[in-house]
């Protein structure tokens, strides 16, 4: 990989992608973005890991999609270069993805943190949609995820403006899970990576798909997905596990089948 590191076994279960183009503050060019895509699809696969956090450096997570790269392009190379098809790869990751962010989440960088399924932020992160200083707008989930967060007024503002909002200002609106020191931001997403590694896999894989599944459909349809997903991990030999070990007042030992 040339733009990202990845460590598959960066604590027990868990898996590690860092953002690595720190003079650019890891502006998101097309080949990093189809390498943390090729490495979710693996990650994705490995069943050693079951839990991934995306970081970038204490400076960025990233200060968004590489504008010199975009700067020439006409709308046909957009459209045949078609680099938002590499997103849609990445949201259907099924493990979590926990966003560990610290310093510039702009742009793409806070599109990105937000395709991630939790976020874990140090206190000097900022988070903001500034695309429109540049002549454009958010194309890669900004003005629909951050407004399913922030509502619409605050939303409005942020990708109006390009202004720019602070991690606590982010937790307020329930952006970000918390806000850490910026020398406990890694630690404090691994240790919530841990944490959900310790449960059954297909469990958490299920959950996450239905928890996303609320941003998709209206209630009854999404209830009802709800439900087959739990029924259908009473075939999984976790469920059996889990309802042993609470039955027998033991710690389950889940194995992911
Ligand atoms: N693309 C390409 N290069 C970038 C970049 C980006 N998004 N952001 C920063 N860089 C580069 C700078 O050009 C600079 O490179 P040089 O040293 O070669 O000049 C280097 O990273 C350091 O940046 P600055 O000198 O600008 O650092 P600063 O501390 O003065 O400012 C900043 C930091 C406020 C984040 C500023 O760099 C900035 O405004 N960056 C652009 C933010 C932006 O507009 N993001 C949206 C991009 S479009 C997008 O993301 C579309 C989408 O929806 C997918």
């Amino acid at each position: 990989m040339e733009f990202i590191k990845v460590e598959k076994a960066y604590a027990k279960h868990v898996a590690l992608i860092q953002l690595n183009r720190p003079k650019e503050l890891n502006a998101l060019n097309l080949k990093l973005m189809g390498e943390i895509r090729d490495s979710l699809k693996e990650l994705d696969q490995d069943d050693e890991v079951r839990t991934i956090i995306i970081t970038g450096n204490e400076r960025a997570f990233a200060a968004g999609a590489d504008i010199k790269q975009m700067a020439g392009k006409g709308t046909i190379d957009m459209w045949k270069v078609d680099q938002f098809s590499t997103w849609d790869q990445i949201n259907k990751t099924r493990k979590p993805i926990i966003a560990a962010v610290s310093g510039f989440a702009l742009g793409g960088g806070c599109e990105l943190a937000m395709t991630c399924d939790m976020m874990i932020a140090s206190e000097t992160a900022q988070f903001g949609q500034p695309e429109i200083k540049i002549g454009v707008m958010p194309g890669a989930g900004g003005t629909q995820r951050l407004t399913k967060a922030l509502g619409k007024a605050k939303a409005m503002e942020l990708v109006l403006t390009g202004k720019f909002i602070s991690a606590e200002e982010a937790f307020g609106y329930g952006l970000v899970n918390r806000v850490v020191p910026v020398e406990l931001y890694l630690e404090e997403a691994v240790k919530l990576a841990k944490e959900i590694a310790t449960m059954s896999p297909i469990a958490v894989q299920m959950a996450k798909e239905s928890v996303k599944r609320s941003f998709e459909v209206h209630l009854e349809e999404g209830l009802h997905f709800e439900r087959k997903n739990f029924y259908m991990l009473f075939s999984a030999n976790d469920q059996k596990e889990g309802m042993n070990a609470f039955v027998e007042k033991r710690k389950p030992d889940f194995k992911g089948n």
